[in-house]
């Protein structure tokens, strides 16, 4: 039985993630760590980290202003941190690069198990293709999204280009630049509407020839089945910075 310490427990993801938990006999929350101090579920909730919170990992899904609290805890205690927040400043994930140093510290901005492997397809498609095919992303969200494009698909390109012979230039809007493609771009385009949960395609163009990949995510679930699964994943580890493509990794052997 892994003990979860949910911060964030009273928000949307936190009440996925207890709903997730009480269908699951191998984790329960044990206790949560959220500012609103409301009870929402059976388990104590505290407005702040303190020495009575005890666990075997914690998962974080709540607000930028939480880390310190969370890595200063996982430091003290060295119980692993799944850390799922968004949004963090520069100087933040230094903070959280420096916890590694003395914690396990588990790190992604997008925990679906799928996106993950399919930015591992793409990266594998690319070093086969990226001589002779363009490169292009999409990526669809609901209307509320304020940013574009999504924070995944720029997480795509980079892993493409992390992999890449040459720099790759990212290019957001053709309307106002009247030149063909170069060969050394990636394309991003962003699509919104409705209540679309997250769409991401990559487009592999080439001479009569077309390959894609796709990844559609229908519900908010995906993150918590992947922060649930990290978080069974880091019992045990040692100090170090930990993210989805170690857990893929593990999955696939
Ligand atoms: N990594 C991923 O795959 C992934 C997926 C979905 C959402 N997220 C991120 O998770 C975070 C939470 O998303 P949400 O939709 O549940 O948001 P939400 O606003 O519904 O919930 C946030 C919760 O955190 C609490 N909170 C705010 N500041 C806090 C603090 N300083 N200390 C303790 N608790 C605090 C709030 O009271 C609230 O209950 C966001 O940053 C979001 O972008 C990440």
């Amino acid at each position: 039985m892994t003990d979860i310490i949910l911060v964030g427990c009273n928000g949307k993801m936190g009440q996925v993630i207890c709903r997730l938990a009480e269908n699951d006999p191998e984790v329960r929350v044990i206790c949560g760590v959220d500012i609103s101090g409301e009870k929402k579920n059976d388990f104590p909730v505290y407005t702040e980290f303190n020495s009575k919170i005890k666990g075997d990992a914690i998962i974080d899904f709540s607000h930028p202003s939480a880390l310190t609290g969370t890595l200063e805890f996982a430091k003290k205690t060295h119980i692993p941190a799944i850390v799922a927040t968004t949004g963090f400043s520069a100087e933040q994930k230094a903070e959280l690069a420096q916890a590694a140093k003395e914690a396990p510290i588990f790190f992604s901005a997008n925990m679906s198990l799928g996106i993950n492997l399919l930015i591992q397809l793409a990266q594998r498609a690319s070093q086969l293709l990226e001589d002779s095919f363009d490169i292009e992303i999409v990526e669809k969200h609901h209307n509320q999204k304020i940013d574009a494009p999504s924070g995944t698909a720029l997480a795509i390109a980079d892993a493409i280009n992390d992999i890449s012979k040459a720099e790759n230039e990212y290019v957001y809007d053709r309307h106002n630049v009247r030149k063909k493609r170069s060969k050394r771009e990636i394309g991003l385009h962003s699509v919104r509407g409705g209540t679309i949960v997250g769409e991401h395609t990559v487009i592999f163009a080439g001479q009569d020839e077309i390959v894609e990949l796709t990844h559609r995510a229908t519900s908010k679930e995906i993150f918590a089945v992947g922060a649930v699964k990290a978080a069974k994943y880091m019992v045990g580890k040692g100090p170090g910075m930990y993210n989805m493509r170690d857990l893929v990794a593990e999955i696939q052997m």
